[in-house]
């Protein structure tokens, strides 16, 4: 699979087989993520993998919409840590939890790459999942990641996109 067939692919799942994932495949989708460029190469992401069915339902829990995460075979909680001396983007906003967000994306074309499927979610009630996972102070959760085989085709991430034209401008900002 190339990659531009990979990022098609990449689109979230809203239903999950409750076959298992062997454990080499979750070790492949992190150690692809690890591998994501990061602001001063601060590497500020953590994930941490729950297969504990009593944890991913507290997990669930914290999710307004957490249906997905009990049913997945195994969820990753990705987490952001605030660092020392915080770069901002601009000026306006921290740099640290965009670093995730980058490693989150790598782990996900990673499944892809690895015949397994993700959705990615950030409507989550945080201090629910800090105090399921026994988080300290200044690590934020940033994605709860559902993983596991597809349960059934999941369509290509180009539907529902805007055109090239519609994004895309050239010398000036015209929107
Ligand atoms: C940063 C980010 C946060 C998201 N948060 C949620 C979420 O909390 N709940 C959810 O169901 N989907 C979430 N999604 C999935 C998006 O809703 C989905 O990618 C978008 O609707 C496009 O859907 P499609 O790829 O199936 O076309 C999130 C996606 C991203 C990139």
């Amino acid at each position: 699979m190339d990659l531009y067939e990979a990022i098609r692919a990449s689109r979230p799942c809203s239903n999950f087989q409750s076959r298992p994932i062997p454990e080499e495949k979750v070790r492949a989708v992190v150690a692809a993520a690890r591998l994501a460029p990061s602001q001063s190469n601060l590497q500020p992401w953590r994930f941490v993998v729950v297969r504990d069915e009593e944890l991913k339902h507290q997990i669930a829990q914290a999710c307004p919409r957490g249906k997905l995460v009990s049913e997945a075979p195994v969820v990753i909680v990705a987490f952001a840590m605030e660092e020392d001396i915080p770069m901002t983007v601009g000026g306006y906003i921290s740099s640290y939890p965009l670093d995730t967000a980058v490693a989150v994306h790598q782990l996900r074309l990673a499944a892809v790459a690895e015949g397994l499927a993700t959705n990615w979610i950030v409507d989550f009630h945080e201090a629910k999942i800090r105090r399921a996972l026994q988080v300290p102070e200044g690590i934020h959760p940033i994605a709860v990641i559902p993983l596991g085989y597809a349960g059934e085709t999941n369509g290509s991430a180009a539907e529902g996109r805007k055109s090239p034209d519609e994004i895309i401008a050239y010398d000036r900002y015209p929107w």
